[in-house]
């Protein structure tokens, strides 16, 4: 049977489960995960600690191997019981954008070869890598910080760059872990009014986890994880 997609779906996740040691130490992290996120959305994924909100994130990125279960990423059914698709990395570099809770930028490279390291490794010419990462920090204003080195940055600036280089290959889905944790308010909403804004530009769906009550009215939908489940 062949399923058809719905026009701007771009994550659809059927039945994944995923464990953690065995016998005593067994832990399930996922079971039986469902859930449907569309272009344009920008989706929240709460819950306490220990619930699979990572794990479920990082299943999502094909950085973390499900049990089993189905998952279409951007029209392309990736996963059915194995991965589909031997070059993992290369999916990756193709569909996502991952936003990490502190900002993960390298230390040594100055704002602007922090994203454009990520076009060379997706197989940009250095130039064109560059011109797209000074237009990228633009569009997050924070321009005037390219030639800085990350140790120079506020949160919320370093925050800003992380989430350009998270866009740098034009990924359709953008996941974030607790991408406002580390900032006050104002600069958490400041965060939340750019992924809303990327969401609508370019046609991405957006997941954030949070535990954060500051943005929950800034979120179209949201999930809720207690022990490996979603519960709506
Ligand atoms: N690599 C791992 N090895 C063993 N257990 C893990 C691993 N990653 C996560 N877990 C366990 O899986 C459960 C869910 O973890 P996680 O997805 O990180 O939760 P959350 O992000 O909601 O805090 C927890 O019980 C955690 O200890
Ligand atoms: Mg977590």
């Amino acid at each position: 049977m062949v399923e058809t997609k719905p026009a701007d779906a771009l994550v659809e996740i059927r039945r994944i489960s995923k464990h953690f040691g065995e016998g005593e130490a067994r832990v399930d992290a996922l079971r039986d995960v469902t859930l449907t996120i569309n272009a344009r959305e920008v989706v929240g994924l709460l819950g306490p600690s220990g619930s699979g909100k990572s794990t479920l994130l990082n299943a999502i990125a094909c950085i973390l191997e499900p049990d089993g279960g189905w998952m279409r990423l951007d029209g392309e059914v990736v996963y059915d019981n194995r991965w589909l698709r031997g070059n993992l990395r290369r999916l990756r570099l193709d569909k996502i954008g991952f936003i990490f809770q502190s900002h993960n930028l390298l230390p040594f490279l100055n704002c602007t070869d922090n994203v454009a390291l990520v076009l060379t490794l997706a197989g940009w010419k250095m130039n064109a890598a560059a011109a797209r990462a000074r237009e990228l920090l633009t569009y997050l204003q924070v321009e005037h910080r390219a030639a800085a080195m990350p140790g120079q940055l506020s949160g919320g600036e370093a925050q800003r760059v992380a989430i350009a280089r998270a866009l740098a290959n034009r990924p359709r889905i953008i996941l974030a872990d607790e991408p406002t944790a580390a900032l006050d308010s104002a600069r958490a909403g400041i965060v939340m009014d750019l992924l809303h804004k990327l969401a609508v530009d370019q046609d991405a769906a957006i997941i954030a986890v949070t535990h954060d009550d500051k943005i929950l009215g800034r979120l179209d939908r949201i999930y809720r994880m207690v022990d490996g489940r979603l519960a709506g």
